[in-house]
């Protein structure tokens, strides 16, 4: 667009060009892998990255996307651990994974089975990960103790209801109204959600009868941020913990004074990338 007045004429106007191109495939060398790319999806920070908001960046051109599932077609002579028909996901983030073909180094992939379904082969690297390790490394979850959780709808918030619902702790749900807030509602209920509330009613008092047959949560996972997270905390035990791992809304964080003095509620951050970083020595598993 063109910066015709003066008021615009002082912005930084971004262009983001995502476009398809085809590329030569390099030789596969020694400790290469030739890989066909089976199923990529499209994550929150996919576009974050995109948009030059993320915490890591790739020198451009970069190829989008850091999650996915591939199938290996062919491998160097030193390769040990991967045979042809393999499917791999990437170690790491920043692999480029929205492509159709790749040659990669057998280190920046780990092989799973692949007779476990496509599209959760595709996404199992990063929210199911980010799920699990919440709800293990913050607070001590015992069979019948509460989370609570805004964004439940979201592939983060799933794969928590269903790992914690494995596990026997309670899930109270947070999701924005919606027309069909029914529907949805009964597909987080049939995947093991306890409740399944809307942000308005964190501020009702109907709330009151919730807590009389569950228990205040001992942990709170926050993926908008803004007002929603500070709802969380105004229903967290105390002593208990809220974990920020996005923050949708854009909005920042606001902890209540009362939460911190009289309640003194620890306020976290999780990042799955450095996590992987941080346990990648040896065989990597988030599980
Ligand atoms: N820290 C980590 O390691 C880590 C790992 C994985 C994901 N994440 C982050 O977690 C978040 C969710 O990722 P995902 O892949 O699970 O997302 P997703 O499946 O695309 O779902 C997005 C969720 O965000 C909600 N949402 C969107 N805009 C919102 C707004 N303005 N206010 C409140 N809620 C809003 C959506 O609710 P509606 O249905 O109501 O629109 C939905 O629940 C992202 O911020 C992502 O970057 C972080």
């Amino acid at each position: 667009s063109s910066a015709s007045s003066s008021s615009v004429s002082s912005r930084v106007i971004f262009y983001v060009l995502v476009r398809l191109e085809d590329v030569d495939i390099p030789p596969v060398g020694a400790k290469d892998v030739l890989v066909k790319v089976l199923a990529a999806p499209v994550n929150p920070s996919d576009m974050n990255m995109i948009q030059g908001t993320y915490a890591i960046l790739p020198d451009l051109p970069a190829v989008g996307g850091n999650e996915g599932v591939a199938q290996v077609i062919e491998v160097g002579s030193q390769v040990k651990s991967l045979k042809a028909g393999d499917w791999v996901i990437p170690k790491d983030a920043g692999l480029g994974t929205w492509r159709t073909e790749a040659v990669l180094a057998e280190d920046d992939v780990i092989s799973l089975p692949n007779d476990i379904p496509l599209l959760s082969a595709a996404t199992l690297g990063v929210n199911p990960c980010t799920a699990f390790r919440m709800l293990s490394d913050f607070e001590d979850l015992k069979p019948g103790d509460s989370v609570i959780q805004n964004a439940a709808n979201s592939g983060v918030g799933q794969a928590v209801i269903q790992i914690a619902a494995a596990r026997g702790i309670n899930t109270i749900n947070v999701i924005r109204d919606r027309p069909e807030f029914t529907q949805l509602s009964d597909r987080l209920m049939a995947m093991g959600a306890s409740h399944v509330i809307k942000e308005e009613t964190l501020r009702r008092p109907e709330i009151k009868e919730l807590f009389k047959t569950c228990p205040k949560p001992k942990l709170a996972l926050n993926g908008v941020g803004g007002k929603s997270a500070t709802e969380l905390l105004r229903h967290l035990q105390v002593g208990g913990s809220m974990v920020t791992y996005g923050g949708m809304s854009k909005q920042p964080v606001t902890v209540p004074v009362s939460a911190l003095i009289f309640k003194d509620v620890k306020v976290r951050g999780f990042w799955v990338t450095q996590w992987k970083r941080d346990h990648s020595h040896g065989k990597f598993a988030c599980f």
